[in-house]
């Protein structure tokens, strides 16, 4: 019977870590796939998560199931962390979290239920959006659209996106990165939240926020603009939340599901759908990152000391993001990779193309994403300049 079976190549973004990992070039350089890393290269277990740690190992009393919702102390703390403690979202209870085994656990939880719960709707993604959105949307089944996001200088194209959601259908829904878009690095100011949001209302559509960097932009608060102006301003909300970044627990698959609802009423109505979903799915969610999380946020001391590292790798991308820009100066390239430091998050959309990327991994091995996608965390002062002569010599 397998005979008939075709073999597939794997994950772009994946694939790129066996890739990296088999080259013996000792200059070899990591900018695929989005994990931070410090100056030596090194993706560390934040100070805090270790301490939370030796802590759970000391007072770990069980094993048994958390439920298929997840840790409440950990979904608790991520709806504070998502709307801000004293959010009208939350003082109305109208917003259910749903732990899940990472970002992509929750936005499968969403595709599922958008699936079962909302069937007929299309889902309209980005384009450029983070490729595993196409394959867990269409996984689950779901129509999948695009709307604009860059013009053809590399730069945002909010006049586009905003034409582009304006044709969509009633009722369908629409992704947005809440920050630190993926790949583009590209992120919406205020107003153009607003514009959104005015027309996400007069559409009647449903925003699904896919928000897997809080922290990384500009801050905990100032990154959650979007998703708390939506949620505050709609009656349905959808959004897929991830620690994997903020927490540098990538392995330890530690994410969220929110549902926000028009009322307590209609909330426990969906919440019920989503235990449903998750028991089928996985039954419960992994429980060591979420002990994790909610040992650190139950700690005054660990939660300052969570909040002080991850603002020090917040400041050192966006200052490697200067630096890059600079290293390019001598080359006569400033102006034109000039975006890079105004983008915010791991990752940077250069506008390298596929044969350049290519070019960058064959002669140079530097490792990004085909689209020209560039994790800026990769960079350090001592691959800086290899870097940046590499790429002078691939555009020029
Ligand atoms: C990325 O985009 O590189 C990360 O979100 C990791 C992944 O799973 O692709």
């Amino acid at each position: 019977m397998f005979d008939a079976i075709e073999r597939v190549p794997g994950d772009a973004i994946l694939g790129l870590i066996q890739q990296f990992k088999d080259d013996p070039n000792p200059k070899k350089v990591d900018l695929g796939v989005g994990v931070y890393r410090d100056e030596d290269g090194i993706t560390p277990i934040m100070r805090a998560v270790k301490a939370a740690e030796k802590k759970l190992i000391a007072d770990e009393a069980t094993k048994a199931y958390i439920g298929s919702h997840g840790d409440p102390a950990y979904g608790e703390h991520v709806l504070k962390m998502v709307f801000g403690a004293d959010s009208p979202v939350l003082a109305d209870n109208r917003a259910s979290a749903t732990q899940s085994p990472g970002g992509t656990g929750a936005l499968r939880l969403a595709a599922d239920f958008i699936a079962s719960q909302l069937p007929g709707k299309s889902i309209w993604l980005s384009d450029p959006t983070w490729p595993n959105h196409l394959g867990v949307f269409s996984a689950a089944g779901l129509d999948i659209q695009r709307y604009p996001y860059v013009d053809e200088h590399n730069q945002l194209d909010f006049e586009g996106m905003a034409a582009a959601l304006k044709t969509i259908p009633k009722g369908d829904i629409v992704v947005l990165h809440a920050c630190c878009h993926n790949p583009t690095g590209f992120d919406l100011s205020a107003e153009q939240w607003q514009a959104v949001l005015e027309i996400v209302t007069e559409r009647e559509l449903l925003p699904l926020v896919d928000f897997a960097y809080q922290g990384f932009g500009n801050g905990i608060d100032e990154d959650a603009y979007g998703a708390r102006l939506l949620a505050e301003n709609l009656g349905e909300v959808l959004i897929t939340q991830s620690c994997s970044k903020n927490f540098g627990i990538y392995r330890e698959r530690t994410g969220c599901f929110i549902a926000v609802a028009a009322d307590t009423e209609a909330m426990e109505d969906v919440r019920s759908q989503l235990a449903i979903t998750a028991r089928e799915n996985y039954s419960n969610p992994p429980a060591h990152g979420s002990a994790i999380v909610a040992t650190i946020f139950n700690d005054a001391e660990l939660y300052a000391m969570w909040h002080d590292e991850l603002a020090e790798m917040r400041g050192r991308i966006n200052e490697l993001r200067q630096k890059f820009v600079q290293g390019l100066e001598p080359h006569g390239l400033a102006e034109r990779f000039a975006h890079v430091a105004q983008q915010r998050g791991m990752f940077s959309y250069t506008g390298l193309s596929k044969d350049q990327v290519e070019t960058l991994r064959d002669e140079h091995s530097i490792y990004m994403v085909g689209s020209g996608r560039a994790n800026v965390a990769g960079l350090n002062d001592a691959n800086m300049e290899y870097v940046c002569n590499a790429i002078a010599s691939v555009v020029k």
